[in-house]
């Protein structure tokens, strides 16, 4: 595998996608396991950007900001306790192959979407995760609300947190 720093985060609209791209952006997502791949490539072309790391062996990382429909913006509000209705994206999608670890990829994929975009981003990760909990940190991210409790991974608690400008 090149190393990271050779390879370029490129950040795209849908519409300025390959047909490739669109596949193996999808490919990654649904490898993730950590979205409901039902009317994926639809919230695809609804998104506001898509970034991804193409290496020889396809897309070894991707993330994207998406555009919240209103009533999940409602359903998070509601859970975790702080108003989110002010913001019009959303910072996920992100997953990077287990072999592609640690290189700094997502890093620089929520990097490039965040300076990408100039208004308010929101994001959840599940509490847990302290490595996107960094991720998000470096970025200027701040925690809001209450955690509460995952539907989709039982047992487990989702935090809110945005980058309000
Ligand atoms: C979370 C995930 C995206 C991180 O991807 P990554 O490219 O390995 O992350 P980075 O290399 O940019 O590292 C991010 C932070 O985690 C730390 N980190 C990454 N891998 C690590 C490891 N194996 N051990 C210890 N720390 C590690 C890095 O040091 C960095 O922290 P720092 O900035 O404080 O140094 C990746 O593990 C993944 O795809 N997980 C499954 C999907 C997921 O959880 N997505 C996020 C949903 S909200």
């Amino acid at each position: 595998m090149h190393s990271n720093e050779e390879r370029p985060v490129c950040v795209k609209h849908y519409d300025t996608m390959s047909e490739e791209e669109r596949g193996e952006f999808q490919k990654a997502v649904e490898e993730g396991g950590e979205v409901d791949s039902d009317g994926l490539s639809e919230r695809m072309k609804h998104a506001r950007l898509l970034a991804y790391a193409a290496f020889e062996q396809g897309f070894l990382g991707v993330g994207g900001l998406k555009q919240p429909a209103g009533s999940y913006l409602g359903k998070v509000s509601r859970l975790s306790g702080y108003d989110l209705s002010g913001y019009c994206a959303e910072l996920g999608w992100v997953y990077v192959t287990p072999e592609a670890r640690g290189m700094r990829l997502a890093s620089r994929i929520a990097e490039a979407l965040s300076s990408s975009y100039e208004k308010g981003i929101f994001a959840t990760t599940r509490s847990d995760n302290v490595h996107m909990q960094s991720i998000l940190l470096k970025l200027g991210f701040a925690r809001v609300g209450n955690e509460y409790r995952s539907v989709e991974h039982s047992g487990k608690k989702i935090q809110a947190w945005v980058l309000s400008r």
